[in-house]
């Protein structure tokens, strides 16, 4: 599978997402996902998952250097001191001694990006992070942060399917050097059943799944994380990662995008782009 680089690390270009993945389940499917392939995982602290996963990679028994591991620090504990004690909490649940990517979960209106992006640079610098980031970061807030790291920031993580274009966040993301991490890049399962992706999974011989996986990461700079808790469905999900879509079917996937494609809704929500 190829990787995408940025801000000096080198991102596998499918991750395995673990939202709603909890303690024995979790741990099988996070050793299930290493075991079929995958080599980037994504938690959070907010998921209640970290010490499950933790479990999960050490139960792989990979060299810690194979795996990719991002978490998050959730948006009530970015205050300069409380953003770096979290990720030392987080890294403690993990059994891990450093991050491969930590990023601010959601923007918050309580503290400024300048104090938290600061917080989360000092997370680098003392070595408990090989590369930092954010996530659900609309253009504005991505030139604010751009603006205030003194690290290169390595990805925007925000939500990326067929159904959502995010056009404007892909291309301030290119032009900051920033990749762009898919979540929810099945639309939650739903694009299995979109037509179009369908007529194009039969021309290639591919499931539906595998088909809108593809589409994203033959995007320059994006990385797609879909979650399964099915262990059959692992496989699969890896299999976007060798074969090619035309640039026609490209752009057939691109024009199925709806105004109100966006699934994941939180109050107090920055201004999105799209
Ligand atoms: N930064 C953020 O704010 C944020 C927000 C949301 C998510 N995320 C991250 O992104 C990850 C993925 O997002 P998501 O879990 O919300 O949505 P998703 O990956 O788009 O969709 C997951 C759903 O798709 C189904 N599915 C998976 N593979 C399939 C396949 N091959 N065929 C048919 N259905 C399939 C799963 O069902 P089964 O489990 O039954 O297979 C599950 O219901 C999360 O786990 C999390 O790590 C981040």
């Amino acid at each position: 599978m190829h990787t995408v680089g940025a801000a000096g690390v080198e991102i596998p270009a499918l991750g395995f997402g673990t939202w709603q993945l909890k303690g024995a389940e979790c741990e099988k499917m996070v050793t299930a996902a290493l075991g079929a392939g995958f080599r980037h995982i994504d938690t959070a602290e907010m998921y209640d998952n970290e010490e499950a996963v933790g479990r999960g990679l050490k139960a792989a028994k990979l060299p810690r250097d194979e795996v990719f591991l991002t978490s998050k620090v959730w948006s009530s504990n970015l205050r300069d001191g409380q953003l770096q004690h979290a990720a030392e909490v987080s890294l403690k649940r993990l059994g891990l001694d450093y991050f491969d990517l930590y990023l601010i979960h959601w923007p918050s209106n309580d503290t400024s990006t300048r104090e938290a992006i600061g917080a989360l640079n000092e997370v680098r610098t003392r070595g408990l992070a090989r590369a930092v980031g954010v996530a659900n970061f609309p253009v504005k807030l991505i030139e604010e942060a751009v603006e205030a790291s003194e690290a290169p920031l390595a990805t925007n993580q925000v939500e990326y399917h067929p159904y959502l274009s995010q056009a404007p966040v892909l291309d301030a993301c290119r032009r900051h050097g920033l990749s762009l991490t898919a979540y929810c890049p099945l639309a939650r399962g739903k694009m299995v059943d979109d037509t179009v992706i369908g007529e194009i999974a039969e021309i290639h011989g591919r499931t539906p799944a595998q088909v809108t996986l593809r589409w994203l990461i033959q995007q320059d700079g994006v990385i797609a994380i879909p979650k399964t808790g099915n262990p059959d469905r692992l496989e699969e999900n890896l299999g976007a990662a060798d074969f090619t879509l035309t640039d026609e079917e490209m752009s057939r996937i691109s024009a199925l995008t709806q105004p109100d494609g966006r699934i994941v809704r939180m109050s107090g929500e920055p201004e999105w782009d799209t």
